[in-house]
């Protein structure tokens, strides 16, 4: 039952601009930048494979991934579980999963290529653990989050941002260096509370009592040169030509010696928000 502020409407307020990236829907803006994305996240499986331990998964147990991307969480995963469902509206995205799969040998990981709006409840079968992870771009997120809650038999887990007003310096400068681009912004309005506040209160509004945990993660990025590094995050971020000397100007403050090469030094901030199966049926 809302209250006096009606986070459903709030959140579909934020996002009436749709859910693009430079003009791209977000499945075409994923399935560009797909081998990249997967290079760089399988540098760090560590990090992975901390989330992953959260889940306190056992081997009999069965995990639905929306949003799965090129299967970061869900390898890990599926070597824990019976298996995973991977969910994802990138066919870019899932090919890399497939070719990890068979890089790690992994065979329990069903890919569906899908948008989760797009998913009706019946059509899926319910799972252990539902989990998403920075992968909710949805313009109903009300309906998003109950039909995650109606196919998890034992928990809900989502990993989701903070408020990048409060991170590492990268925000500021995509910002920025986005500013000239005509068509450019992720079609987030940059007002109201982040979405992880949002999200958390519909749920509360929906009778679903979740946890919340604010979580810091550090990781280390390593190039070659600054050439490696400015062509990587050039593609990455889609930073315009225009803005090439001010990425040279960031990455180099940002870099730091590391025997032949560069590093740099990252803090993610980000927010887990879980709740188990077995109280009180939700609203
Ligand atoms: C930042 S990546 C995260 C991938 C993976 N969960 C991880 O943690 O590495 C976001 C992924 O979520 C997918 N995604 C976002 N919104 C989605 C939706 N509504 N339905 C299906 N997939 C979605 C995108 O296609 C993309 O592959």
């Amino acid at each position: 039952m809302p209250g006096i502020i009606n986070w459903d409407e709030l959140w579909k307020a934020t996002h009436a601009g749709g859910f693009h990236h430079h003009g791209k829907d977000l499945a075409a803006h994923w399935d560009s930048r797909a081998r990249l994305f997967n290079k760089r996240v399988m540098k760090n499986k560590q990090r992975a494979n901390d989330q992953v331990a959260i889940l306190g998964l056992t081997p009999a147990e069965t995990v639905l991934d929306v949003g799965a991307g090129t299967g970061r969480l869900a390898l890990p995963m599926a070597r824990q579980a019976k298996s995973v469902t991977a969910l994802d509206q990138s066919a870019g995205m899932l090919a890399c999963l497939q070719e990890n799969m068979a890089a790690e040998g992994i065979g329990n990981i069903r890919c569906i290529q899908k948008s989760w709006q797009d998913v009706a409840l019946g059509e899926l079968e319910p799972h252990d653990v539902v989990l998403s992870s920075n992968s909710l771009g949805v313009y109903d997120l009300k309906e998003a989050l109950s039909k995650m809650d109606a196919l998890a038999r034992r928990a809900v887990y989502i990993f989701t941002f903070s408020d990048g007003k409060r991170d590492d310096g990268l925000r500021k400068f995509l910002k920025e260096s986005r500013e000239s681009k005509k068509g450019g912004g992720h079609g987030r309005r940059e007002v109201g509370p982040a979405d992880y506040l949002v999200m958390y209160n519909l749920l509360a509004d929906m009778g679903i009592l979740a946890d919340i945990k604010m979580m810091t993660w550090q990781s280390d990025e390593h190039y070659a040169s600054l050439e490696e590094a400015v062509a990587e995050w050039k593609e990455m971020h889609e930073v315009p030509d225009e803005k090439d000397q001010m990425l040279r100007e960031f990455l180099s403050q940002r870099l730091t010696k590391d025997g032949s090469g560069l590093c740099m030094h990252r803090s993610h901030r980000q927010v887990l928000i879980s709740w188990q199966k077995g109280g009180a049926s939700p609203a």
